[in-house]
């Protein structure tokens, strides 16, 4: 009989699907019922997650495989708990991530998504030439979280010619960039946050309202720029700086109960929206699914994952 895999959303390209389905049983949360216990590995999402009851209801359960960095919907106390191995998919979707996050920053400052709109629209030749912008060469980036991810926006920031901040827990000790004690500190000093951190306890909404107004300096100034997580931003007092012109403005991949977007975001010109694309390419989601599937078939061939995120052998 084939070891089974639980899929907990239809997310892998047909590719990793098949590779997974030459060797194993692949189930989805349907038909995953009456063949728990064949259930050896579960593979997910930090969106999707995987709770302690659904560790419970699969007694044969060896490893929960995040399909992405970012593992925050994983139970990951519970699973060592019960011996279960959790790994996620870091590295490799590093330079797409850092790329959108480039991207999110010129389509902000040089508001290219509203340009786009009034040529395409045909504004141009009824009301004249589109409003001057804001350039990004030169400007001061913070950088919140200063990780793997952070570090490819940072090489990419240099290209620029970015001044780089930023701040994370621990200073890092051969970075060239300035550290600052908190992200309001971070804020203050520069006209681009970036948040690039894991959703953790500690980082919830720590974009707050103090936040953004010391990146707005009493000015209307400053950009919030997000790839990391919907969580690590107080999501009404984003929307309230941008209504009363707090900040100048945002661009984001993630949100806080996504895929649902306030309407309120929806409607300002000065927020550029992106649907959790940072790590959508068709190269970064194969070798993210090849890599959740490498960690499943050493997992349930007796070896310890690539990539795990925790020791439960260590207990
Ligand atoms: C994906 C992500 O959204 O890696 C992460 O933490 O958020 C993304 O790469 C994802 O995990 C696929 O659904």
């Amino acid at each position: 009989m084939k070891q089974g895999v639980l899929l907990t959303g239809g997310f892998l390209m047909p590719e990793v699907q098949a590779r997974l389905e030459s060797r194993f049983a692949v189930f989805s949360p349907d038909s995953a019922g009456d063949n728990a216990e064949e259930v050896g590995a579960v593979i997910t999402t930090g969106h999707h997650g995987a709770d302690a009851a659904l560790m419970d209801g699969l007694p044969n359960l060896r490893i929960v495989a995040c399909y992405g960095v970012g593992y925050d919907g994983i139970d990951v106390e519970a699973a060592t708990k019960r011996g279960i191995w959790v790994s996620n998919t870091p590295d490799v979707l590093n330079d797409d991530v850092a790329d959108l996050a480039l991207a999110l920053m010129l389509a902000a400052v040089r508001r290219l998504p509203e340009s786009e709109r009034y040529a395409r629209g045909g504004k141009w030749e009824a009301a004249g030439e589109f409003p001057l912008t804001e350039r990004l060469t030169g400007r001061r980036l913070g950088m919140l979280g200063m990780g793997r991810i952070g570090g490819a926006i940072v090489r990419r920031a240099l290209a620029f010619d970015m001044e780089v901040f930023y701040h994370a827990t621990a200073r890092k000790g051969d970075s060239p960039h300035r550290w600052a004690g908190s992200a309001a500190e971070l804020a203050r000093q520069v006209g681009i946050l970036c948040v690039a951190a894991p959703a953790t306890p500690q980082t919830r909404g720590m974009v707050d309202a103090e936040v953004l107004r010391a990146l707005g300096k009493g000015r209307g100034e400053g950009w919030l720029v997000n790839i990391a997580r919907g969580s690590l931003v107080d999501e009404p007092a984003l929307i309230a700086a941008l209504r009363d012109g707090v900040i100048a403005g945002a661009a984001l991949d993630v949100f806080a109960d996504e895929p649902r977007i306030p309407a309120e975001l929806r409607e300002m010109e000065n927020v550029v929206l992106s649907p959790h694309q940072g790590s959508a390419t068709f190269h970064t989601r194969r070798a993210m699914g090849e890599l959740a599937a490498e960690n499943v078939e050493r997992v349930l061939s007796g070896e310890k994952p690539k990539t795990p995120v925790n020791n439960p052998k260590s207990g």
